[in-house]
């Protein structure tokens, strides 16, 4: 694919403005870096502050609700999050899915929301280890991304990204291996160009998330359909969280 590779941090529940140094220095960093996109979704209350840091890098939401405004307390529509700076909303995190008990129905609703607002979308998916021993990973995935997306895109499937975070790779230090990202990437990207042909399907960036560190970057980055990455605890310092990026635009023969 001719896209730039992606380099996503999701910062999860971490980070108040002291933490914008770091924002700042991965910002100066990506401006260095331009065979790569490099993005961050820091917490909301941070969105507005960094993206005002940001000359290069795009920031982003972890989540957001379904509707535009309204009496539901503690939550933050699309139309906010973009109004604070954001360009994009992570949907669908298995922190999101197991922590909050939102349904892939709940999902697709958000997404069909933030598309409205205008912003990109990263969705993700992926599998418990149960499943992934049971040798039913791709099925699964497949499952919630058939009900977490809408039927059509309308174009926007350069708004679109997946991410593949299988739950037990998260926050482990354990990554599956180099075939079986390949072999679920693969099947994404199957799956992506059935249910919205060609233009669509073959645009949607599918990025790979699950401890990935700056020592084992450059060979996930490497596997076929890997367009990208959702990087949590290594992005929380501009120094891991470039060294991925760095590996990146390494693995990038432009
Ligand atoms: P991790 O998290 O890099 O800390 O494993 C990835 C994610 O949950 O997006």
């Amino acid at each position: 694919m001719s896209l730039r590779p992606y380099i996503v941090g999701n910062w999860k529940m971490n980070g108040t403005r002291a933490m914008l140094s770091e924002a700042r220095a991965i910002d100066r960093a990506a401006q260095r870096y331009m065979k790569v996109e490099v993005a961050v979704a820091p917490p909301y209350t941070l969105i507005h502050a960094v993206h005002r840091e940001a000359e290069q890098i795009a920031v982003g939401a972890q989540d957001c609700h379904p509707g535009t405004d309204g009496p539901h307390t503690g939550d933050v529509s699309a139309a906010m999050v973009a109004d604070a700076g954001a360009k994009f909303v992570i949907l669908g995190h298995s922190e999101r899915r197991e922590g909050h008990g939102e349904s892939s129905e709940e999902v697709r609703a958000k997404l069909e929301a933030a598309i409205e607002a205008g912003l990109e979308v990263i969705l993700c998916c992926g599998e418990p280890e149960k499943t992934r021993k049971s040798g039913e990973q791709e099925e699964y995935v497949l499952d919630q991304l058939r009900a977490s997306l809408p039927d059509t895109l309308d174009q926007a499937g350069e708004r679109l990204s997946v991410a593949y975070e299988p739950i037990w790779a998260i926050g482990t230090g354990r990554t599956p291996t180099l075939g079986d990202i390949g072999a679920m990437h693969a099947s994404i990207r199957t799956f992506l160009v059935e249910r919205f042909g060609e233009q669509d399907g073959s645009q949607i960036r599918i990025l790979y998330g699950g401890s990935v560190k700056p020592d084992n970057a450059r060979e996930i980055l490497a596997v076929a359909e890997v367009g990208g990455a959702l990087v949590g605890g290594a992005s929380l310092t501009a120094d891991s969280f470039m060294n991925i990026a760095l590996a990146a635009g390494e693995g990038d023969d432009q």
